[in-house]
């Protein structure tokens, strides 16, 4: 088992990551409880719950914990107030107090919101994530950020709230479909684009091993991209400067997901695109050596295929200025320089951004 300190100040945690861990999550839920007596709130999604909900009930009981499994739906959609609102009444009704423990246990949307529930019930409880898919595993648990969808759009309302701890089982991801755990592995080379090289060469050389979801494989591809992403949230506790480089791959897959209204392409999918793009991009403003633009181009289709982006690429620009993270107007693009690193630069011509967009929407 591998376990990865999150350092911050005040609230620091360990994300442990194990084959199996799920067996033993009990034991680890234990030692992280307000006090004895505390009540545990399993929130999960009747998917999660039907392939893995009966393990980790056996950990709980095994652990002696007292706990409740409440569910929401998961998928986008059910990413709302609406749904939060419901949850509160149904944790009251559980008898839950400010001694008691929520865990989030499923994908992104069940994580991002059961940690906001958590930063706001009773003005806050705390909250144990356990990741279910890719995309949770090694980006959305990690770092505090939660919230959910206005109808106005994504992630528009949330709070900071860093967990107790995160418990990933590498195990729970033979159940997700083929799509969505295509989809999570871009934020890994994403990972391995803005910081750690050797994780990307190791995903530029083993689309297949990975793909077949190896054992050993997973679990260096978690750890690898989790040790990522909690660096950067250490070193950038708050969205700053620094934290700004996850977006890589995201400025333009944002807008293509926005001009799709969302149907097309799963987030991760997008952000394949959108490292393409931007890999583009950085080679015709000499940010990057053509070979490196190259390298990012058939790692990323090493993952593939992905879907056609059939919209013009006017409305993907359209798009682009009215993401949230633009700041005050500029759109902000994070290119790399070379593999294992990027910068952050807002000077891009417009005319190079209609070109890796045609390009991406060439390449499908
Ligand atoms: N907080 C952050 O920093 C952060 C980072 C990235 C993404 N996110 C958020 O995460 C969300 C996307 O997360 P997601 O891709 O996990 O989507 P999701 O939670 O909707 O899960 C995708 C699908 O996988 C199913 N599923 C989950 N675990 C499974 C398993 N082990 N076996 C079989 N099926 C399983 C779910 O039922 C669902 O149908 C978005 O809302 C996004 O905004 C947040
Ligand atoms: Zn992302």
């Amino acid at each position: 088992m591998e376990k990865i300190r999150v350092k911050l100040t005040g609230n620091s945690y360990d994300v442990l990551i194990g084959t199996g861990l799920l067996r033993r999550a009990g034991r680890e839920i234990a030692r992280l409880l307000p006090s004895r007596n505390s009540r545990v709130l399993v929130i999960t999604s009747p998917t999660v719950r039907h392939h893995w909900g009966a393990q980790l009930e056996q950990s709980l009981r095994q652990a002696k914990l007292k706990y409740d499994v409440l569910e929401m739906n998961d998928g986008e959609p059910s990413k709302n107030l609406a749904t939060l609102e419901q949850l509160a009444g149904q944790i009251v009704n559980a008898g839950a107090d400010r001694k008691s423990l929520m865990v989030a246990f499923g994908g992104g949307v069940v994580g991002d919101s059961v940690g906001f529930l958590a930063s706001i019930f009773m003005r806050g409880l705390p909250v144990i994530q356990i990741p279910t898919t890719v995309v949770a595993q090694v980006d959305a648990s990690i770092g505090g950020k939660t919230g959910v969808n206005l109808q106005a759009g994504k992630n528009l309302i949330g709070t900071f709230h860093q967990p107790r701890a995160v418990l990933i089982d590498p195990l729970v991801l033979e159940t997700l479909e083929e799509r969505e755990f295509r989809s999570g592995l871009f934020e890994s080379l994403k990972c391995g684009v803005i910081r750690d090289a050797k994780l990307f060469d190791f995903m530029a050389a083993q689309p297949e091993k990975i793909r077949q979801r190896n054992r050993k494989a997973l679990q260096r591809l978690i750890v690898d991209s989790v040790r990522v992403k909690a660096k950067v949230v250490c070193a950038d506790e708050r969205e700053s400067d620094l934290r700004r480089i996850l977006n890589f791959g995201h400025t333009i897959g944002h807008a293509l997901e926005a001009a799709t209204g969302y149907t097309q392409l799963l987030h991760g999918e997008a952000v394949g695109w959108g490292m393409m793009a931007a890999a583009s991009i950085a080679r015709d403003v000499k940010s990057c050596a053509p070979q490196t633009a190259e390298r990012i181009h058939s790692a990323v289709a090493g993952y593939g295929p992905l879907p056609a982006v059939r919209i013009r690429t006017e409305d993907v620009i359209a798009r682009l200025s009215s993401d949230k993270k633009t700041v005050a107007g500029s759109v902000h693009f994070v290119l790399p320089e070379k593999i294992g690193k990027v910068k952050i630069t807002s000077d891009v011509p417009p005319e190079v951004v209609y070109s890796a967009v045609e390009q991406i929407r060439n390449y499908a």
